[in-house]
């Protein structure tokens, strides 16, 4: 279940100073599973060394072009065609215009030109560098040859200037590599998704929420995105930034979120919605507009509150009505309960209308908000009841996206009675 497990990445490795984020890299690599074979160029090998490259990589490091196979060693090109990726970081001017020109003066681009599979280039350099008119032509043409690039990004840089040139981060990197080589099922596809709490304003200052960290959308937009599907991630106040490619509609108020996914929904662009949001069932009815003032009040308040509107059920309803119209879509519903979970959430497919449900008990042991596992079952209106065991966010995320694909790409299930 581990993406990385078992595959085999090539690092090359240019000279550079940003070769030490590098390293990271390689480490995170082989903790989920890769087998990494370090490729530093000579002048890479200025800025990390190979003892640190091997210790790492757990293997030996490939730095000679002209040496003799030992009996059972790789040759290059053997090398360059085994790996399920070759990944270049730093990827500096000087490699980028080597690589243009289809040069093969060392180990590292000679292993590049025999390459037919996926490749991937974290440019870093200096910014005048980066913005000079040879580095972007070479850039161009590589681009054009296919080969991927991440970043650079903006920001300042080891040489103390800042502009656009410096290497991305190695979390963006790794999300980066994993997007390029994951199945692209969802491809052509566009995906709306809630996610987070809402916030419903008493006053200025005080808000009635609920717990919700946004964790699990976060992770179904995240599965989304590496599936090659555009994802539109309407997130209510939380603390995480969007996932890398994500359109993002930051919204407060149920009332917000409802307007915001009415309006997207109804403009027939999405092939599914995939609903994780806790939105606030009631709001205040009244929203002061100054600040509730202790003295100037009865030592009790009675706090009015009025019914928020479903965005689930609007939603169902809304497709219902229009499904003639346009491509099949689906809706995906989420139902937290605490206690006698399956029934609740029977119940609630029927009254909501959503295609498919996810039904979690938050009271189960690695179940409840902000937690990092999750244990679904998944219902539907033609009998489906698949109860998955406790598993991380992110592989329920696969999972619900895998169904979601199949269901998208088999579309021979009735609608719902
Ligand atoms: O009724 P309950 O809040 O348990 O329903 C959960 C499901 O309905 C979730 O998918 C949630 O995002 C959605 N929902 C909604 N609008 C509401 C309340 C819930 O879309 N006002």
């Amino acid at each position: 279940m581990n993406f990385w497990q078992g595959k085999q990445v090539i690092v090359g490795i240019g000279g550079g100073i940003a070769a030490y984020k590098t390293l990271e890299v390689i480490r995170r690599l082989k903790e989920a599973g890769a087998a990494v074979i370090p490729v530093p160029t000579p002048a890479g090998l200025h800025f990390v060394t190979e003892l640190t490259l091997q210790s790492l990589a757990g293997g030996p490091v490939h730095k000679e072009l002209l040496h003799s196979i030992k009996p059972g060693e790789m040759d290059h090109i053997q090398l360059a065609r085994k790996a399920d990726l070759v990944l270049i970081a730093p990827t500096t001017a000087d490699l980028m215009a080597r690589m243009a020109a289809g040069q093969a003066d060392d180990l590292l681009t000679t292993l590049l030109l025999a390459r037919q599979g996926p490749v991937l280039a974290a440019p870093a350099m200096n910014p005048a560098m980066w913005s000079h008119p040879a580095t972007q032509r070479n850039l161009a043409c590589l681009q054009s040859d296919g080969i991927h690039f991440i970043g650079p990004e903006s920001g300042s840089m080891a040489c103390g200037e800042t502009g656009t040139g410096r290497m991305a981060e190695p979390a963006t990197i790794l999300e980066a590599a994993r997007r390029l080589l994951a199945p692209k099922s969802l491809a052509g596809r566009r995906i709306l998704i809630t996610a987070g709490p809402t916030r419903e304003e008493l006053d200025p200052v005080r808000f009635i929420s609920n717990h919700s960290s946004g964790k699990m959308g976060w992770e179904i937009a995240q599965a989304a995105l590496r599936t090659g599907a555009q994802v539109d991630l309407l997130l209510g106040p939380v603390a995480m930034p969007p996932p890398l490619g994500a359109t993002l509609w930051p919204v407060v108020s149920a009332i917000e979120m409802f307007d915001t996914t009415m309006n997207l929904w109804q403009k027939n662009l999405y092939d599914a919605a995939i609903l994780t949001a806790a939105v606030a069932d009631y709001r205040p009815e009244h929203r002061q507009t100054k600040k509730i003032k202790k003295g100037e009040i009865p030592t009790e308040i009675t706090l009015l509150l009025t019914p928020n509107p479903d965005i689930l059920a609007s939603l169902s309803a809304w497709t219902r009505e229009h499904q003639t119209h346009g491509k099949p879509r689906i809706i995906i519903g989420f139902a937290a309960e605490t206690g006698d979970a399956l029934n609740k959430g029977l119940a609630k497919l029927i009254r909501k209308q959503c295609d498919l449900l996810a039904i979690n008990d938050v009271t189960a042991p690695g179940c409840g908000f902000g937690s990092d596992t999750n244990a679904i079952t998944l219902i539907d209106h033609h009998g489906l009841q698949e109860a998955w065991p406790l598993l991380p966010k992110e592989q329920v995320a696969q999972r619900l996206i895998a169904t979601l694909a199949h269901r998208l790409n088999t579309p021979t299930l009735e609608p719902p009675p």
